[in-house]
């Protein structure tokens, strides 16, 4: 049996730190709002000219690095971003240019703040099948450059960020399950309602933003979470008491509760970022991962669970022996 096993991770983040109380001067809103409502304390904005590709790739070369593996070893490099910097190229032919993994499979994937996970279910895929031998999986975003500044409802919610994982096909244990699901029919929900073919910008003469009825985009997540975490640990065979570690979605404190409420986990066994980092979409799981490793929480050995939800809707999860 062919698993896909994390050799390394890595991360990146702007530099410039926006505060609750630096919002608080530019919409009507207020740190405790913010607070109670989100968890969230402060976020990174990326700097003018700094790019989902610039923070993918600064990610990526941390995670090569730790994994002791040079960019002309991977064979398939998968990104995802709801916020590549052109339309064309893909973002991952960009960083793979820039890294020197010229000629392997190059892609990004859309699928909104999912897109890490759905990066991850992808290449453990081609793992699996004996097409990738080495992957870099990245999942980065630059969510703040479609922010619609006046609207308190979504503006406090955004953060920019990357993180980035290096895989390699072993007989041991690594990913153990991956569930990637959507509905489209939830599109209205939480989208950005302008495109290339659509036109750039919407009836309104909106241009790109985020639209989301917040309140609903909650309780999906709450219950889809809740319907994700046990067809993950049934397609692994395994335990709530088996998992080690909740590596969830960052989006809001107040969702992430309740799904460890719903595995029977204290929260002192989940990695939660967002106060921190906020929602950054493709970024928030392997920023939180990277995090976690770092700073010596995360073991060899120890069982991961990963989940996230976004536009679309699009939800998955990977269960993964560290
Ligand atoms: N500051 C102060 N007041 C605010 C703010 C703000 N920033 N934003 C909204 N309010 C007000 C509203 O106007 C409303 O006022 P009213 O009662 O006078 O009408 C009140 O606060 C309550 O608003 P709700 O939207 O009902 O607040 P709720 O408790 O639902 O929290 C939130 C809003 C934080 C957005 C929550 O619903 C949430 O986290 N939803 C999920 C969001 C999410 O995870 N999105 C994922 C996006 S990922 C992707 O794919 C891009």
């Amino acid at each position: 049996m062919t698993y896909a096993r994390i050799l390394a991770t890595g991360s990146a983040l702007p530099d410039r730190v926006v505060t609750n109380a630096d919002l608080e001067k530019i919409v009507d809103t207020s740190d405790e709002w913010i607070r109670t409502r989100t968890g969230i304390r402060e976020r990174r904005i990326a700097a003018d000219g700094e790019t989902t590709g610039d923070l993918s790739f600064r990610a990526a070369q941390q995670a090569l690095a730790d994994a002791g593996v040079k960019a002309s070893e991977i064979d398939l490099l998968v990104l995802g971003t709801t916020t590549p910097d052109l339309i064309f190229p893909s973002t991952a032919c960009l960083i793979q240019h820039r890294l020197g993994a010229n000629g392997c499979t190059a892609f990004d994937v859309n699928a909104a703040c999912s897109g890490f996970v759905y990066a991850l279910g992808v290449a453990n895929n081609f793992i699996r099948a004996g097409q990738s031998k080495k992957a870099l999986v990245v999942g980065a975003e630059t969510l703040t450059r479609m922010v619609d500044w006046s609207e308190r409802e979504t503006c406090v919610l955004f953060g920019d960020g990357a993180g980035a994982v290096v895989l390699e096909a072993s007989g041991e244990p690594g990913i153990l399950a991956t569930c990637l699901h959507a509905d489209g029919g939830y599109k209205d929900l939480l989208y950005n309602p302008v495109g290339v073919s659509v036109g750039f910008k919407d009836e309104k003469n909106h241009g790109v933003r985020i639209t989301m009825k917040g309140r609903e985009v909650f309780k999906f997540a709450v219950k889809t979470f809740d319907a994700l975490v046990g067809e993950t640990l049934a397609a692994a065979g395994m335990q709530e008491s088996e998992v080690d570690w909740l590596i969830p979605h960052q989006a809001n404190l107040r969702i992430i509760e309740a799904t460890a409420k719903r595995l029977k986990m204290s929260m002192d066994r989940v990695i939660v970022t967002v106060d921190k980092h906020a929602n950054t979409s493709s970024g928030s799981v392997p920023l939180a991962l990277d995090a976690a490793v770092r700073s010596g929480r995360i073991q060899r050995g120890q069982n991961l669970l990963l989940e996230a939800f976004g536009g679309g809707f699009t939800w998955a999860s990977a269960l993964v022996r560290y």
